[in-house]
């Protein structure tokens, strides 16, 4: 049986959902403000993980995709896409064996901070006859992983550039601790000190010889400033503010972006008047980071979520909601909640148009 052409309410609970319309804007809107200001747009693919995603977001412009693992790598690369840079730090001889691997189908970019990544990496690839890229991220200020700038992160990628086996691109930071500065004077000034190290890191490579032609930095919680920056950045990696989720909007100033995600559930018991509990519990949706929002009832919240229930406190407009009816709850942060779906339900209007499934789901290696 097709469910093409179905109207959203008469789909069974829950349901992954996208609105189509909402989503294509909001590519088009990241596009314009990335590409616009002249930077290289390589959306992550970790709210999604999706490759029908991703190649809508490479229709609008993108270059490829950033991918968090290896397998979420091959998976796009299955895909068809062949721009990836993997964004984290990929460590063990079963993993580069894979990056070897993947040198087949696609081009990736592979992260490093240290030498003990990067050496054996190579050795493996030379076996191989591939040289994946390589870039060295860099610590500027999250204080997660990266090199230290200065003579740490220059030193670095002296020993890279003459490895065999792995050719040198680049440097990548994550403006990560950034993204809740609430003064957006301060925000921006502490955003553009960031970049400034970046940009200084790649001029001492280039005065020393090193060819460094990709600056990556970027995410959704600040790309609309960091796109400003016009010292040398190259490309943005911002991804989530497709969806625009309530955490971007509430804590990182997002603007001008639309909710485009929903899980659909079912009223399945109202206990009290100003109580109504739903088939959506934390086995559907993640409440951890930020909450999620009821569509269009904005007296109803939130109040409890269990495995299997989410039970909402009703003010006085949304005490009309019966046993059966069905509800949009947008997840606070699609991150964790997409990987508890095997499909996107994408919806034109209240249409089903397109079911995709989420192929990187349970990719974690
Ligand atoms: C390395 C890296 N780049 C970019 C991002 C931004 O991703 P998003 O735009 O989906 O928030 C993140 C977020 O955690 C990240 O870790």
């Amino acid at each position: 049986m097709s469910f093409i052409g179905m109207n959203k309410f008469d789909l069974d609970t829950p349901t992954y959902c996208i609105d189509l319309d909402v989503l294509e804007t909001n590519i088009q809107k990241m596009a314009k403000t990335i590409i616009g200001k002249g930077m290289q747009w390589r959306p992550h693919e970790k709210c999604h993980k999706t490759p029908a995603i991703a190649w809508k977001q490479i229709q609008a412009g993108a270059i490829g995709v950033t991918c968090a693992k290896v397998s979420e790598a091959e998976v796009m690369a299955a895909a068809g896409i062949r721009d990836i840079l993997i964004a984290n730090m990929i460590v063990g001889e079963k993993k580069w064996e894979r990056v070897a691997s993947l040198c087949r189908s696609a081009d990736p970019i592979i992260a490093v901070d240290h030498f003990a990544q990067a050496e054996p990496l190579a050795q493996i690839c030379h076996k191989h006859g591939v040289a994946p890229r390589v870039i060295i991220e860099m610590d500027i200020g999250l204080n997660r992983v990266g090199a230290r700038p200065g003579s740490h992160t220059l030193e670095l990628a002296q020993a890279i550039s003459k490895l065999k086996g792995v050719k040198f691109v680049g440097v990548m930071g994550y403006e990560g601790h950034l993204l809740s500065v609430e003064d957006q004077a301060e925000k921006r000034k502490q955003i553009f000190s960031a970049m400034d190290m970046l940009i200084q890191s790649r001029d001492a490579m280039v005065k020393s010889g090193v060819c460094c032609d990709i600056v990556s930095a970027g995410g959704t919680g600040s790309f609309q400033i960091t796109s400003d920056y016009t010292g040398g950045v190259t490309e943005l990696q911002a991804g989530g503010g497709i969806f625009a989720d309530p955490l971007y909007r509430n804590h990182m100033a997002l603007k001008d972006l639309d909710y485009s995600l929903s899980v659909l559930a079912t009223v399945v018991s109202r206990p009290a008047l100003d109580r109504a509990v739903l088939d959506s519990g934390r086995k559907t949706l993640n409440p951890d980071h930020e909450p999620p929002v009821v569509k269009g009832r904005p007296d109803a919240k939130m109040i409890r979520m269990s495995a299997e229930h989410c039970e909402l406190s009703l003010g006085k407009e949304s005490q009309n909601l019966k046993i059966g009816d069905k509800i949009e709850l947008i997840p606070g942060y699609a991150d964790f909640t997409t990987v508890m779906h095997d499909q996107f339900f994408g919806f034109r209007g209240d249409r089903l148009e397109a079911i995709w499934p989420i192929l990187g789901r349970g990719k974690l290696q």
